[in-house]
């Protein structure tokens, strides 16, 4: 389980939304998970995979706006997770075996999120901030 507010709150308030939209998101797939209810599932990876992948598309534009210098570093991460959403997808909808993804479930996406937050977004948060600062001085 996600707990949103145990993770390290982002300066810029759209990340902060969307991060918790993510959280809830996963929670729901958590507990159909444990239900071991496989379309719940399936649908809730979708619906995840899709909330990423606005939500990154979002980060990206605003990286690019402020001109962030290490785009490319944030950016491959966030199509290394597609990737893997990706491929979660394709085994669950190819075998319908939910002990297949259970890392995934347990550890993987809620680890790579928390780690995540705490790390790339809030650098760039602290740079994107930074620079509105200036513009607005
Ligand atoms: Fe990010």
């Amino acid at each position: 389980m996600i707990v949103f507010n145990q993770l390290p709150n982002i300066g810029l308030e759209f990340m902060n939304i969307e991060h918790q939209q993510a959280a809830d998101l996963f929670n729901k797939i958590e507990t159909d998970f444990k239900r071991h209810d496989v379309d719940a599932v399936i649908a809730g990876i979708l619906e995840i995979q899709q909330h990423c992948i606005e939500h990154f598309a979002h980060e990206e534009r605003e990286m690019k706006t402020y001109e962030y210098p290490p785009y490319n570093v944030h950016k491959q991460a966030h199509d290394r997770v597609l990737m893997e959403i990706d491929m979660v997808v394709k085994q669950l909808q190819s075998h319908r075996t939910l002990s297949k993804i259970s890392s995934y479930i347990e550890h993987g996406f809620p680890s790579w999120f928390s780690h995540h937050l705490a790390t790339m977004d809030k650098v760039t948060a602290e740079f994107i901030l930074s620079q509105q600062a200036v513009k607005s001085a």
